[in-house]
């Protein structure tokens, strides 16, 4: 037996921002939080005045960080509750909305500690559940990649090691995906959040929690990356509209069927480089490895197949492809040799021990995680 759900209503297309002014009259008190650059674009004005014209408050905090820590939510938590809203808005990247859902876990249970419901390791469950929570979320993605608008997670930093609340509770109640917000994205955001999606879309169609229904939007996501994503990058309209549904549908695939080994091995090199890039760049040496699953291998295959090839062995050119042509740099580029090898043994570990890893075709040791992420570094 195995589910697939989706708890967010999705509301799609060009000025659908303006669906907050339906949202917001059934409240009281809105609380927005907001990256600057949706301030700087006018966006941020505009959800205001949607929610002003619902007859309800509207308060905002603009300027959250791009690399959440648990400090910017405990920082936040008391000017929240000053206002005491009864309907949150997240408006910007995937940050801003991981954030903005710790703070809903904070701010309606307050009883809770980050140690008890946090959790890195696959090998330590946090001690408490996140209860039922009342405040609703409704998540407004400016950028195109994470799939936080939909999905059941939240990844924060604390003392430099990055944790998880996953829980239905924090999944958003509405997502707005209005292509005019993506369009404001530097081309490098295009670039490694695209990149992001299409790791979402391969990751989730091979894990062994996968179903028929995460696999229809996992390729629909994978299909539209390698047709759009050429095009987004240079800010073509039409482009960054479709991948931006692209990065929801793959949101939707892996927040039933779950990711694998690529994302355990760039959260754990985070530090390195930006972490759509960071998949891109693991990713071929991950298929290589998991293609001693007969399942992942035909998985692969029926993949390489939807976008015109056969094999699985021809995805992994695909992919290295069109890296080269979206101008991926190689690892040895972006991160000096000496501090990458000394701090080899300690992401291995730690990848290993990344929930993740449950859900990878393969089980690896750490010693593959090890080699893997060696291979990647010398582009063998
Ligand atoms: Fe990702």
């Amino acid at each position: 037996m195995k589910f697939f759900g989706l708890k967010t209503r999705i509301i799609i297309g060009e000025g659908s921002l303006r669906y907050v002014q339906s949202i917001a009259r059934n409240y009281e008190r809105v609380m927005v939080l907001s990256s600057k650059s949706m301030r700087i674009h006018g966006f941020l004005n505009e959800v205001m005045d949607y929610v002003e014209e619902a007859g309800a408050e509207v308060d905002a905090i603009e300027g959250l960080p791009a690399e959440p820590d648990y400090e910017d939510v405990e920082e936040l938590i008391p000017r929240v509750k000053a206002f005491s809203p009864d309907l949150l808005i997240a408006l910007g990247g995937g940050s801003v909305i991981d954030i903005t859902k710790a703070v809903k876990v904070f701010y309606d249970a307050p009883e809770l500690s980050f140690e008890e419901v946090a959790f890195f390791s696959r090998f330590t469950k946090p001690v408490k559940v996140i209860p039922k929570l009342k405040t609703p979320l409704v998540a407004i993605p400016s950028t195109s990649g994470a799939g936080s608008e939909v999905s059941a997670a939240s990844v924060l930093r604390k003392d430099g090691v990055k944790y998880n609340l996953v829980s239905y509770e924090i999944a958003p109640e509405y997502a707005i995906l209005d292509p005019r917000l993506p369009r404001t994205m530097p081309e490098d955001v295009a670039r490694n959040s695209g990149l992001d999606v299409l790791v979402h879309g391969i990751e989730a169609y091979t894990t062994n929690a996968t179903t028929p229904f995460s696999d229809a939007m996992a390729i629909k996501a994978i299909k539209t990356v390698f047709k759009w994503l050429p095009l987004s990058v240079k800010g073509d309209e039409k482009a960054r509209e479709n991948v931006h549904y692209a990065a929801t549908m793959a949101g939707i695939a892996f927040l039933n069927a779950r990711l694998g080994m690529c994302h355990s091995m760039s959260h754990k090199a985070a530090w390195i480089a930006p972490h759509g890039l960071l998949n891109a760049i693991f990713l071929p040496y991950v298929i290589e490895f998991n293609m001693k699953s007969e399942y992942a291998r035909k998985k692969y295959a029926e993949i390489a197949r939807e976008v015109g090839f056969n094999t699985a062995e021809e995805l992994i050119e695909v992919v290295k492809e069109f890296n080269e042509m979206l101008g991926v740099p190689a690892l040895n580029k972006v991160v000096n040799e000496d501090i990458f090898l000394l701090k080899l043994d300690e992401m291995a570990d730690m990848a290993y021990a990344d929930p993740l890893i449950s859900f990878n075709p393969v089980e690896p040791s750490v010693g593959d995680i090890k080699e893997l992420y060696r291979k990647a570094y010398y582009a063998e």
